[in-house]
């Protein structure tokens, strides 16, 4: 059984998602959702589904990352999904979880990535690019925002009439779909191949 923490910082809709997929999976466990903020939604979400919420600082992930890992290895985590996890993940972490950590953006990188780039900000680009495609984005984590080798991206049209929040919505219901497929046929890949390396 591979255990799993899932970051995150806002609503969780895709926390939901990945937890819902998860429940009873026979390889893949959510044990964990850590948050950075403490007013997270994604800790309602988790309780939902039985699973425990941990908040821990922005200033911890910045500044003591082997707090954070403590924390991680405590719980026995091997990989980590972040989902909407608005801080960048710390060198020290991602050189404890090779190749273990993935995330989704709502974009097509490595367009419309990067700092800043979250949330409507994304969607808003989008429009003022005047690209008639957008989608969304699975990738490694690596010590850059919106960076790692891409593992999948899906595509949808941008209409002439759309807002932001149109984009927004028909975007995320694709995330909500693809990301718990993606990851967990990620997560089963790394399962046998890669030992954690802690320090
Ligand atoms: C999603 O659009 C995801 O791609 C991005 O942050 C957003 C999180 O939304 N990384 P939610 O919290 O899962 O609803």
């Amino acid at each position: 059984m591979t255990r799993v923490a899932i970051f995150c910082s806002g609503s969780g809709s895709n926390a939901e998602a990945l937890m819902q997929y998860f429940h009873n999976h026979s390889q893949i466990s959510i044990v964990l959702v850590v948050v950075n903020r403490p007013d997270a939604l994604a800790q309602e979400r988790a309780s939902r589904f039985g699973i425990p919420s941990l908040y821990l600082s922005r200033q911890m992930f910045s500044n003591q990352p082997e707090e954070v890992l403590a924390a991680l290895l405590q719980r026995d985590i091997r990989f980590i999904l972040l989902a909407g996890f608005l801080q960048k993940i710390h060198p020290f972490l991602i050189d404890a979880f090779p190749e273990g950590i993935l995330n989704i953006h709502p974009s097509l990188l490595p367009d419309f990535g990067g700092k800043g780039m979250y949330g409507t900000h994304v969607h808003e680009a989008v429009l003022a690019s005047g690209k008639t495609e957008t989608g969304l984005t699975i990738h490694k984590v690596d010590s850059e925002y919106d960076h790692g080798k891409i593992i999948f991206q899906a595509r949808c049209r941008v209409e002439k009439d759309d807002s932001p929040s149109d984009i927004a919505t028909r975007v995320l219901a694709m995330e909500h779909s693809f990301y718990p497929v993606v990851a967990e046929q990620v997560i089963l890949a790394h399962q046998s191949n890669t030992p954690l390396i802690s320090s």
